[in-house]
């Protein structure tokens, strides 16, 4: 089948790709030239190696490629999936205008096609936006129906940066909404082949799956920050009470990992984005303001470890390992090192900072701090090291690169450091809920 997919960001290219790899053909709209090119290249516009081999694979055997004309994209193709981003507003919303143009690219193609196409939302959305806000847009600017001349379903991604493709590939449900039973069957068809359970819903419910998932999956990180910041009180390791609380099966190990709180394009936006839609109908969820209250909160938990080790930040070189929003991926988007550096600066320390990836990313945030071109460049001379994504080449940090420090103290952002290997280094350990000295 030829498959549109409008958007060529991690959920669209991991769209394409995985349909394209299951033998469609697809092609790839956005807006931006410099994305288009580099998908037409071959290489993706962001880090995430496995998905981009696959990429160049598709792209070289010509069963993938992308377009500015988004119109006669949609028009050349039986099924389109809006893979638009929909980031958030200052009031929590979700900004709804490349969702809004993509719908009148798709409209301006309904008009001019007589053939049933079927539209699928995979943007996140919240509940009652494809029924009331991209069904009236396409029915008005299309003068067609839906559910008679064009089908309208909602098919939410789960998928997690870093393992893009594979959960694209497999992932743990598939839900698909759907104005009627003809579009889902044909979405459904896609799906032939994947390994995954397969559920239909309505419009709404699918957009509500989506929500409650990712609001849930923050709770789980909140309530492990909350746990960690009383266990690192009462002198207790966290680790231990977390790993042990997630073998019960009702609660699961998952997403258990206390830290310096939740960040990247999704977890937060979802959160305020399902509050201010509750608030739209009159309720108000007091538990998604306090699991982002604890989340806005949490940088502070790591630096107030630092000042325990060694006093006022005032004019100390501390170093910041890792400003990806978590390790193995270059995204910064809502990354926990922003307010982390910004009350860092605040207390007047000075920040030298590392990342393997994010760099040229982050820089446009926080110009002005040093960069190091290594992590033990980022230690040397440092007072104290904080270390806020978990890259897992950070575990190598050994006596050298700690040797190399003015003051041996590394307080562990992620909890993911080995506590005895950083003390056999030769560094005091500070982390997120570690109460043991
Ligand atoms: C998330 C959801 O996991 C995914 O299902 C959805 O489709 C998109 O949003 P992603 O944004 O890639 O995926 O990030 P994720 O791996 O969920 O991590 C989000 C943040 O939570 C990161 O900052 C990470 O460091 C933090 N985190 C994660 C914790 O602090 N503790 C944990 O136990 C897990």
């Amino acid at each position: 089948m030829r498959i549109c997919v409008i958007g060529a960001g991690f959920v669209g290219l991991a769209t394409g790709v995985t349909f394209g790899k299951h033998g469609h053909e697809v092609v790839v709209s956005d807006i931006d030239p410099v994305r288009i090119k580099s998908v037409n290249s071959g290489a993706l516009p962001f880090f995430e190696p496995p998905l981009e081999k696959e990429l160049k694979t598709l792209v070289k055997k010509g069963r993938l490629k992308a377009t500015r004309d988004s119109v006669g994209a949609v028009r050349s193709s039986k099924v389109t999936f809006v893979c638009v981003q929909t980031p958030s507003l200052p009031s929590g919303r979700i900004d709804t205008r490349p969702l809004k143009a993509a719908c009148k690219s798709v409209a301006k193609a309904l008009k001019s096609s007589d053939d049933y196409k079927v539209i699928v939302v995979k943007s996140t959305v919240v509940p009652s936006t494809t029924d009331s806000f991209v069904q009236p847009i396409i029915e008005r600017d299309s003068g067609r129906s839906a559910g008679k001349d064009f089908g309208l379903c909602m098919n939410p991604e789960f998928l997690q940066e870093g393992s893009a493709l594979r959960d694209s590939m497999m992932p743990s449900r598939i839900v698909i909404g759907s104005i009627d039973r003809r579009s889902g069957d044909l979405v459904e068809t896609l799906y032939k082949g994947f390994k995954s359970p397969i559920f239909r819903t309505n419009l709404r419910s699918a957009e509500m799956i989506k929500y409650a998932s990712n609001t849930f999956l923050a709770t789980k990180i909140s309530y492990s920050n909350e746990i960690a910041n009383m266990c690192v009180r009462f002198g207790i390791d966290s680790a231990l009470v977390l790993e042990v609380v997630g073998k019960d099966p009702r609660i699961g190990s998952l997403f258990l990992r206390p830290g310096v709180g939740f960040g990247g394009s999704c977890l937060p936006k979802d959160v305020r984005a399902l509050k201010d839609r509750a608030r739209l109908e009159g309720y108000n969820s007091r538990l998604l303001s306090t699991l982002l209250a604890i989340n806005d909160e949490q940088p502070r938990e790591a630096i107030r470890l630092l000042e325990s080790a060694i006093g006022s930040l005032g004019n100390k070189r501390i170093a910041v390992l890792g400003l990806a929003f978590k390790g193995g991926v270059d995204d910064v988007r809502e990354t926990r090192a922003v307010p982390l550096i910004t009350h860092l600066l605040a207390k007047h320390a000075r920040v030298v900072a590392y990342d393997p990836m994010a760099i040229p990313n982050f820089i446009r945030l926080i110009p002005t701090i040093e960069y190091a071109s290594s992590a033990a460049e980022c230690l040397k001379g440092a007072d104290g090291c904080i270390v806020q994504a978990d890259w897992l080449q950070f575990k190598k940090i050994g006596k050298k690169e700690i040797s190399s420090m003015r003051q041996r103290v590394i307080v562990d952002g992620r909890r993911f450091l080995d506590p005895v290997v950083v003390k056999k280094a030769g560094a005091r350990y500070f982390g997120i809920g570690y109460g043991l000295s």
